[in-house]
């Protein structure tokens, strides 16, 4: 087989070839970060998943080792799943994952097992064992073909804790489960949460945040000045979504917070291309650390040839807004060592129908950060009321992307980059603004990143995706980050509140035939007040 380098990535997480779906069991040991991922080792699609094994010491240059786990044993031979570490007294690791011990739905399907590492002194953790007391949980009747994807645990009142993703009919379960010793678990008569109409919760992840700045946090903290994050993978819609809450140790429950969207209609990490995410606390840094999978957009067939399929976003460093309202996110720093050859624009005016290159380095690899300024709000355009009524809330921002698009002028805005575009403008990926007035004087501020132009193959899922950023207008200021590598446009929007990532594949806007400009079409002037844009170097990835 071959594998095709043209929207192969350069600087975001990937298996050197074949297919990679959810990020397993994130963790740091012994000077080493550890990442663990769903892989399949004999080609590009889904299937004979096992844990692929990756070592880093700085979260962006990546060793592979051999898996982790494979599917070897009766309760795991049909697949070895998503699951979670949790690092017990004296810094010893345990996984817990996901068996798969019937080739199709019948009792007994879906179990979870343990796995523990060989040797403990070995920082690299190459070889882990699974006792053959696996499996150590087994699902219900009900629960047969939609029981997994372990979280990590935590304690409470000397007991280990941990929430296993569910569902019964439509009704979205995160069932709990209790063990002194982490083998033996029984089944708390109630679930730490549940929603109806939402079908199988994957991958849910259950974490504290501090309310009192940025630092991150270990699991084991379920008290004081805190408050919890409980994020589930809607198997249904691929969103990711998260309330935040509060973990009432009493009842032993998560409530979300008053006002919270408790659906698919809620707040999201990542308004585009994101899913089957897990977070980890950092001990190092004292930082709680988000990673998440980017499937391809592209075609199986695509997939196939290319030798390759799917990515991890770029590690993302997550902690609560001072509102308390919604999580903040943001390239891990590490990132940054791989700016390489920097172009700057400054105090540069965008009148309407402005476009400016910015030139001179790799764009098709690139690391861009922008500070947009106008002078005032008055002449933004009207929040189309109707918008509300017609549109579902979940599509409500991503309907009104698509609907206006780059072209439709605005008042302010729509201005943003346009990533990857070809000479001629026949391909272009913009990540763009456009600021609403709306009836009760508050202004929208709408985020888009739209693949729709980014392809001239139009056999691509080009969606356009939107946010909305919740966001102080009156600094008349808004930023805009986008790490654009190749095939990927990940984008932050105001320091971290909004972002959104797009898949692309550009059939000319490929490589050195790249181009980066910011645009402005709204009637009124929007500056550039500083843009710095920096090639990237190349990491060690796998
Ligand atoms: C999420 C998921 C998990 C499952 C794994 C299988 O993408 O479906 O629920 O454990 O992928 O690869």
């Amino acid at each position: 087989f071959q594998v095709l380098e043209d929207h192969k990535p350069a600087y975001h997480f990937q298996p050197k070839h074949h297919w990679i779906n959810d990020p397993n069991a994130p963790m740091y040991y012994k000077g080493l970060y550890h990442l663990f991922y769903q892989h399949n080792p004999k080609g590009s699609v889904w299937g004979n998943i096992v844990w692929a094994h990756s070592v880093s010491k700085d979260l962006i240059n990546w060793t592979p080792l051999d898996p982790a786990i494979e599917p070897t044993k009766p309760f795991d031979k049909f697949g070895c799943w998503s699951g979670s570490a949790t690092i017990l007294t004296d810094n010893k690791p345990i996984i817990l994952y996901t068996g798969m011990t019937k080739e199709k739905p019948e009792p007994g399907y879906q179990v979870q097992n343990y796995a523990i590492p060989e040797n403990y002194s070995d920082p690299y953790l190459t070889k882990w064992i699974k006792p053959d007391s696996n499996p150590i949980i087994k699902p219900t009747k009900e629960n047969v073909s939609a029981f997994r994807d372990p979280t990590t645990a935590w304690k409470i009142n000397d007991q280990w804790e941990m929430t296993i993703g569910s569902k019964v009919d439509m009704l979205g379960i995160s069932y709990l489960y209790r063990s002194k010793d982490f083998i033996n678990w029984t089944l708390v008569d109630h679930p730490l949460h549940q929603k109806e109409n939402e079908g199988m919760w994957e991958c849910p992840d259950f974490y504290p945040v501090s309310t009192k700045g940025e630092k991150g946090l270990d699991t084991t903290v379920i008290d004081g000045d805190i408050k919890h994050v409980f994020k589930v993978s809607l198997d249904l819609t691929k969103y990711d979504y998260y309330t935040i809450g509060k973990y009432d140790t009493k009842q032993d429950k998560y409530i979300p917070d008053k006002g919270m969207v408790d659906s698919w209609a809620g707040l999201r990490y990542d308004w585009g291309n994101f899913y089957a995410s897990k977070t980890f606390f950092d001990p190092v840094k004292k930082r709680r650390i988000i990673w998440g999978w980017a499937n391809e957009s592209s075609t199986e067939d695509e997939n196939v040839k290319k030798g390759w399929a799917g990515i991890l976003l770029i590690p993302r460093t997550v902690w609560l807004d001072p509102s308390g309202k919604q999580l903040l996110q943001w390239p891990v720093v590490e990132l940054e060592t791989l700016r390489h050859k920097n172009v700057q624009l400054t105090d540069k005016e965008l009148k309407k129908g402005d476009i400016v290159e910015v030139a001179g380095i790799n764009v098709a690899q690139v690391d861009v950060d922008v500070l947009f300024k106008f002078s005032n709000l008055d002449k933004a355009e009207e929040y189309n009321t109707e918008w509300d009524k017609t549109f579902p809330p979940e599509m409500l921002a991503k309907n009104i992307c698509q609907v206006m698009g780059t072209t439709q002028q605005g008042g302010l805005g729509p201005f943003g980059l346009l990533a990857l575009t070809s000479k001629d403008f026949k391909e272009y990926t913009p990540i763009f603004f456009r600021i609403f007035k709306t009836p009760n004087t508050k202004h929208k501020v709408l985020m888009c990143s739209d693949a729709m132009p980014s392809t001239l193959n139009l056999n691509e899922y080009r969606p356009s995706y939107g946010g909305f950023v919740d966001v102080d207008t009156t600094e008349n200021k808004i930023s805009l980050r986008s790490l654009i590598d190749h095939s990927v446009v990940e984008s932050f929007a105001a320091g971290g509140k909004t972002v959104m990532t797009s898949r692309v594949y550009p059939t000319l806007a490929i490589g050195d035939k790249a181009h980066l400009h910011v645009f402005n079409n709204g009637t009124e002037i929007v500056i550039v007040e500083r843009l710095d844009a920096w090639s990237m170097t190349k990491p060690k990835m796998n």
